[in-house]
Formats: structure tokens, C-alpha cells, sequence
């Protein structure tokens, strides 16, 4: 039936042209839109950010405003979705009802589903990146059985999302601006990371014409995996399950053995092969707050830097080319900035929405586009015939 390349895990199947994101897997550099990712996390915030990856280009100062007012405008979720969540058991992990309300989001906003029009495509978009935070931390407040908290458009993108997270009736919420801007960092870190699962997900959900409301559903649902968004909640389990630094060899012992399926969470990355430069910056970000927290005596912090540091000169990690990735510090740095590990892949949802829809807008613009259709290498049984019950052994 043709000839095609049997590729499983599509390691060197290019799937698209695309002009988003550059990664250099083999010298640890991350580019969006040419620019390095540690001068945006750097010197720019996380809406200029979503500014370059969906137009291409830094904004302006007045296309700057302009846009963070427009994304502003949209982050109040409409009440009746609010019941939503209510359905939920209030034990559901988050990501389970942050993948069924943005799905839902398609039922609110028909006229945003009309992919043909480019006006309602930014719509839609804008509209995802500004409720992603509100559904995030609704599906916090849920988990912990606080009122919801609703959004403050006087505050920037990060600093809102901390106060809906955090804010607590009667009670006056500081912004800490250190731990805001991490958060913001955080969220660059994340933005996107080309044709990673989620993001071939949300290609391959949108090739065949469906809104982008469902394809960002299908993208979170497989960021969710242990292998990919699930990773930083996986780390810092690991380092509390490691607990101190006397135990590390056991489970360096354990991840090198062929017989147990053991692996170090945070090490290990499909495409880099050498230090993610994103794990550089979040570690960076992950002194600060814990500084800034005056927290000097992490445990999971020694175990995390004493871990790195015994596998950075093992052999099997050096011959495998295994470094930390983005996760290994995430995990820390997300707990001492209060969320509790079953929100982390949430935020990594939430981060990593404007990348998907970036890569959407683009396939859907893209002419040459067509329905995503694998093949397969079929090893079942030739033809037969039915066997009637009667007969059946
Ligand atoms: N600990 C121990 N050994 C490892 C690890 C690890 N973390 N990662 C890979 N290996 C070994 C693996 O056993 C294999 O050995 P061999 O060739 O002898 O069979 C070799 O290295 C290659 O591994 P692979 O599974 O074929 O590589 P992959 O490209 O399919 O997987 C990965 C990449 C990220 C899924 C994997 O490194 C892993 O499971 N890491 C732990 C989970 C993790 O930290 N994920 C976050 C990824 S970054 C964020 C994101 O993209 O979501």
C-alpha cells in the first residue's frame, strides 16, 4: 500500500516547516523567532513573549500596551462556567479539569470557532491565553476548597495569576515583585518547544479542521504524561522520595540498571543532548526564590544540586548524553512559591498555551497544510475467515 518510513517516536520524522522556535539540541540552544531564550527571560516579560511566538516579531511599546490590554479584556470566565468545576469531585487532580473546561470553552465561544476567519483565530487565541491563568487557579481554589478568586486586571499577567491563586477572602494579598517575576520567568521558560508530543498533538488534532479551543484540550491532555509535562511533579517526588543526600548512589545505582525501569525524573531529553538552557535559567530563578523566601535549608534543593553534580560526572550519563532538563529545578522552585505538586504541570499547561496556538495558527495559515495521517507497520494476522461461535475453541 506505498512505501513509507517506519519511524516510531517519529525521531526523524520532520512533520512541518515551521518559522517559531530553533533548538540546537547537540549545543543547548533555544531560539523564538531568532531570539535566545535566556535574553527574553532576561529583559522581557511573559506577554511580549506571546506577543513574538504568535506575530513573529517584538512588539512596539504602543503594540505592547495595546496588546496586553486586548488579552486583559478576556480573562474573566464566563459564570455559568464556574459550575463547571462544581461538578468535579474536589479530590479530581487539577489537569484533569483544566483539560475538560478548556475543551468546554468551544461551547461558549461558537463564533471563535470558525477557523476560516483570521480575525476570530486571534480571538480565539487571546481568549486562551488570557482564561488559561483564571481556569488554573479556579481549578486550585477547587482542589482546596476556597472561593475563587477573580482576576485583577490591574495587575500584570504573573502577578494576577498569583493573586487568584493565592488571595484569600478578608485577608489583604501582597504581590511580592521578586516572586512575581519569577513566575513570569517561569512562564517564558515554558512558552514553547516546537514539535515536542503536546505540540504535534495540537497539529495533528488541528489538521483535520477542528477548533482550536478542542486541539489546545488534546494538547494538555498529552502534556500530562509522566515522559513530558508530568516530569516536574515526577522530580520533586523523586528528590522527596531520595531525601537525602546519603541515598543518591542508591537510586544513580538504580536509574543505570538495564533490569529496573527506574529512571532519574529531570535528566534526560529527547532533542538536547547537552545542558537544557532552559534548566540553566530555572535554576538561576529557583536560588532567587528561595533567597527572596529566606529558605536556606531546603533538603530537596542539597539533593537536587548533589544529584546533578554526581550525575554530571557518572559515565552513564555522560556516554548517554543525559543532562537536567527544565523540570529538574521546577519542582522546587514551584513549591517554594506555595503551589502544591499536582498544580505544576498545570502551569506548565498554562505556559505552554500560546506555544500551541502559535504552532496552530501557523499550520492552519500554512497552504501547503494537510490532514496529519501516520502509517503503521502492520504485524497482525493475514486474511481469515469468521469462525462461527458454536465453532470457537
Ligand atoms: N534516567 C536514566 N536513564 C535514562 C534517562 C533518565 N532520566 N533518560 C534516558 N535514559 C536512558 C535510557 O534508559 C536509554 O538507555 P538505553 O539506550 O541503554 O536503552 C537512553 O538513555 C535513551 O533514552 P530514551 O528513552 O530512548 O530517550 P528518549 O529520547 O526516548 O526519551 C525522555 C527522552 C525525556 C522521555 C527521557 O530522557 C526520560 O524519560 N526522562 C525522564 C523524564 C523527564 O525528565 N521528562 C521531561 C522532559 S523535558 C520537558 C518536556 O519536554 O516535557
Amino acid at each position: 500500500t506505498g512505501a513509507f518510513t517506519y519511524d516510531p517516536g517519529f525521531t526523524s520524522t520532520g512533520s512541518c516547516e515551521s518559522e517559531i522556535t530553533y533548538i540546537d539540541g547537540d549545543k543547548g540552544v533555544l531560539l523564538h523567532r531568532g531570539y535566545p531564550i535566556d535574553q527574553l527571560a532576561e529583559h522581557g516579560d511573559f506577554l511580549e513573549t506571546c506577543y513574538l511566538l504568535l506575530y513573529g516579531e517584538l512588539p512596539t511599546s504602543a503594540q505592547k500596551a495595546d496588546f496586553d490590554n486586548r488579552v486583559t479584556r478576556h480573562t474573566m470566565l464566563h459564570e455559568q462556567m464556574a459550575r463547571f468545576f462544581t461538578g468535579f469531585r474536589r479530590d479530581a487532580h487539577p489537569m484533569a479539569i483544566v483539560c475538560g473546561v478548556v475543551g468546554a470553552l468551544s461551547a461558549f465561544y461558537h463564533n471563535s470557532t470558525d477557523i476560516s476567519d483570521p480575525h476570530q483565530r486571534m480571538v480565539a487565541s487571546l481568549r486562551m491565553i488570557a482564561k488559561l491563568p483564571t481556569i488554573a487557579a479556579m481549578a486550585l481554589k477547587y482542589s482546596i476548597g476556597q472561593p475563587f478568586v477573580y482576576p485583577r486586571n490591574d495587575l500584570d499577567y504573573a502577578a494576577n495569576f498569583l493573586h487568584m491563586c493565592f488571595a484569600v477572602p478578608c485577608e489583604e494579598y501582597k504581590i511580592n515583585p521578586v516572586l512575581a517575576r519569577a513566575m513570569d520567568r517561569i512562564f517564558i521558560l515554558h512558552a514553547d518547544h516546537e514539535q515536542n508530543a503536546s505540540t504535534s498533538t495540537v497539529r495533528l488534532a488541528g489538521s483535520s479542521g477542528a477548533n482550536p479551543f478542542a486541539c489546545i484540550a488534546a494538547g494538555i491532555a498529552c502534556l500530562w504524561g509522566p515522559a513530558h509535562g508530568g516530569a516536574n511533579e515526577a522530580a520533586l517526588n523523586m528528590l522527596s522520595e531520595i531525601g537525602s543526600v546519603e541515598n543518591i548512589p542508591t537510586y544513580v545505582a538504580r536509574a543505570k540498571d538495564k533490569d529496573d525501569p527506574f529512571r532519574l525524573m529531570g535528566f534526560g531529553h529527547r532533542v538536547y543532548k547537552n545542558y537544557d538552557p532552559r534548566a540553566k535559567i530555572m535554576q538561576k530563578t529557583c536560588h532567587e526564590v528561595l533567597g527572596e523566601l529566606g529558605i536556606t535549608d531546603d533538603p530537596m534543593l542539597e539533593v537536587a544540586m548533589e544529584l546533578e553534580n554526581i550525575a554530571l560526572t557518572d559515565e552513564y550519563f555522560i556516554e548517554k548524553k543525559l543532562y537536567p532538563n527544565i523540570d529538574f529545578y521546577s519542582g522546587i522552585t514551584l513549591k517554594a512559591l506555595g503551589f502544591a505538586p499536582n498544580m505544576f504541570t498545570v502551569l506548565f499547561a498554562l505556559a505552554r498555551t500560546v506555544g500551541w496556538i502559535a504552532q496552530w495558527k501557523e499550520m492552519v495559515e500554512d497552504p501547503q497544510q494537510r490532514i496529519g495521517r501516520p502509517r503503521q507497520l502492520y504485524t497482525g494476522h493475514t486474511q481469515r475467515d469468521y469462525v462461527p461461535m458454536s465453532r470457537r475453541k
